[in-house]
């Protein structure tokens, strides 16, 4: 009886199968202001123990990066597969559909498909960047969903003297008193296992984002998370100084970190003052200690993907949105066009293919690194090898990526001018290389499904200001400001910059009117200290990547080889 029930359900599973293309679900998961400071990436300090598993179970990799180092350009561009100069969205305020054109998203594309479709924290930018809805309804079947707690999450939170509450930077909580008994990451992610557990009931195909708010600012998390990290093993970044040679309009005054309460106490001189030592220890641990906090609640929605059997046919993609500066270059936060700023960490799980299969319900057990009991000990963990690819990538790729893995059409490449093109994509899928998972930086060609290509050499990346000189609109400038673009590439052995006349009513940037130029040579300076863009020996090298940038991304693209 149970043997003849068995027989017909394959029956049913099968000729549901051959009705329709096999498709796999997908969870997007975002972290906002996240670098690769993670356990998975080498950094030993770091407790990190369920991302670090997710890794161990995907394809990581070392060498991807955003197209625009702030929340909503890096985020647009991600959304719609498109690069900023095509978004047109450089600033936090201005809506892709308003400026630019009617795009179809890498969510709404999957809507358009017949996946029901959800955003659950933050995945576009909130408010006038994404029309008040998060792009609801073209990119999602149900309203966004924010946690009620996030209204306070820029209120006065943080114990401080005199027993009140303050807007710190610094912020450790105790949930027993913060409104509500919760913060949003963990209300969303209760909301994201919800959606899953009714997907696990009615068997429809999904598409779910889910957008973590923690480590960017305020450092607001269970205190508990600040006992992983002992502040005498919080060290400082190597480089916590204005590099000498640097062009003052690649500089960011960190705006964003001064507006809290405890730094703005601090009466840092504006725009190229230093945080005190003492301070820039305490802001690492926090971030450390931030970052463990949304490590626990992306464990928590692993395992319910796994416990409501939907781990063996669901990709799952993780990435932050750009990188974060930790006093290096002295330096705070995002706004800059450094590597620091730029890089993200990056990995994808594609079930049966990244990843040798587990028994149901075993494939991501939750790691809960506040259980003393565990003594977790991140580098004698047993959580496999996983795979790590030194191929240039970038977020703009993961729209063409995605779509291919799931079982979708990916979009075709864009045409010059796309703005009247709904669906194409100025990235390019990387399936290649995860389908050829043993390519080392020193191997051009990846093999896919009998197909060589040659990769893509570069990457690139930008940044507006208002002006050459800091000041308080440079951190982050409104289209109606921007008179500048830093232009970046990244090569496996250079970065080179050109800060060039942008006109923001024309959409169009000056190449003959350069302001300022950044070259670094990873070789002897792995940290961008030293910018030798004026200096005569290196003219040949500058005058070779100023074509290379000048010729751009579609001078990148992989290339089948014949
Ligand atoms: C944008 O595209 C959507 C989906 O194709 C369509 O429903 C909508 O009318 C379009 N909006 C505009 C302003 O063209
Ligand atoms: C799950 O399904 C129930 C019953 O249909 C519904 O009330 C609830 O809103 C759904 N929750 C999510 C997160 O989709
Ligand atoms: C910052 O300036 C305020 C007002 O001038 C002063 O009361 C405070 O002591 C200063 N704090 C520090 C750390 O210098
Ligand atoms: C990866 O690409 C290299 C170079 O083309 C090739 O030699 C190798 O066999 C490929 N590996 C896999 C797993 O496809
Ligand atoms: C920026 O500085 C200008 C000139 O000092 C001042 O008028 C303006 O209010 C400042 N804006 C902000 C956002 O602080």
């Amino acid at each position: 009886m149970g043997l003849l029930m068995f027989l017909v359900g394959v029956v049913i599973a099968t000729s549901l199968g051959e009705s329709a293309a096999p498709r796999r679900n997908v969870l997007f998961l975002v972290v906002d202001d996240l670098r690769p400071k993670l356990g998975c990436y080498g950094e030993t300090n770091m407790v990190t123990p369920n991302i670090d598993q997710l890794a161990a179970k995907s394809v990581k990799f070392e060498r991807a990066y955003v197209q625009e180092a702030v929340c909503s350009p890096s985020r647009t561009s991600f959304l719609t597969g498109r690069r900023p100069d095509t978004t047109r969205i450089f600033d936090l305020v201005h809506y892709f559909r308003h400026l630019a054109g009617n795009y179809t998203t890498l969510p709404e594309h999957f809507k358009n498909n017949g996946y029901i479709t959800q955003s659950v924290g933050k995945i576009f930018h909130p408010g006038t960047a994404s029309g008040h809805t998060d792009d609801y309804p073209y990119s999602w079947t149900f309203p966004a969903y924010h946690s009620p707690l996030l209204n306070y999450a820029n209120q006065r939170l943080c114990p401080g003297p005199g027993g009140q509450l303050y807007r710190y930077a610094v912020c450790p909580v105790d949930l027993k008193i913060v409104p509500g008994g919760s913060l949003p990451d963990i209300q969303n992610t209760d909301f994201t296992i919800e959606f899953l557990k009714n997907r696990s009931m009615d068997h429809k195909p999904f598409f779910v984002g889910m957008g973590y708010h923690r480590p960017h600012l305020p450092f607001a998390y269970p205190k508990e998370f600040l006992d992983l990290y002992p502040l005498s093993k919080i060290h400082l970044a190597p480089n916590p100084y204005y590099p000498p040679w640097l062009p003052e309009v690649a500089w960011t005054p960190w705006d964003e970190l001064r507006s809290w309460e405890d730094v703005a106490a601090l009466n840092i001189s504006y725009p190229f003052g230093s945080v005190p030592l003492d301070f820039q220890i305490k802001l690492r641990q926090s971030y450390s200690a931030a970052a463990s906090y949304t490590d626990a609640q992306v464990g928590r929605v692993l395992q319910a993907l796994d416990q409501y059997g939907l781990a063996d046919n669901t990709v799952i993609t993780f990435h932050g949105d750009h990188g974060w500066q930790l006093g290096e270059h002295g330096e705070w936060c995002k706004h800059t066009n450094f590597d620091i700023a730029t890089r993200i960490p990056m990995f994808v799980h594609v079930p049966g293919v990244t990843a040798k299969e587990a028994p149901p319900g075993r494939m991501f057990p939750f790691i809960d690194a506040l259980d003393k009991s565990l003594k977790f000990q991140p580098e004698k963990s047993s959580l496999g090898e996983g795979y790590s690819s030194d191929a240039f990538v970038e977020a703009v790729d993961l729209y063409a990526t995605i779509s291919e893995l799931a079982g979708v059409d990916a979009p075709p490449t864009c045409p010059e001018n796309p703005l009247k093109i709904p669906f194409c994509t100025e990235g390019a899928s990387f399936v290649p290389v995860i389908n050829n998972l043993t390519m080392t930086s020193h191997s051009n060609d990846v093999t896919s499904a009998g197909k060589s290509f040659a990769w893509k050499q570069a990457i690139f990346s930008q940044f507006p200001r208002p002006g050459v000189h800091p000041g308080n609109t440079s951190m982050n400038p409104v289209l109606e400001d921007i008179r500048i673009m830093g232009y970046t590439m990244r090569t496996v052995d250079h970065r080179y910059t050109e800060w060039i006349a942008y006109d923001h009513t024309t959409f169009t940037a000056d190449w003959s009117k350069v302001y300022a130029r950044e070259l670094y040579i990873y070789s002897s300076d792995p940290d961008e200290d030293v910018n030798v863009a004026e200096v005569p020996a290196f003219q040949d090298l500058a005058t070779f990547l100023s074509k290379q940038l000048k010729a751009g991304w579609r001078s990148m693209l992989p290339t089948l080889r014949v």
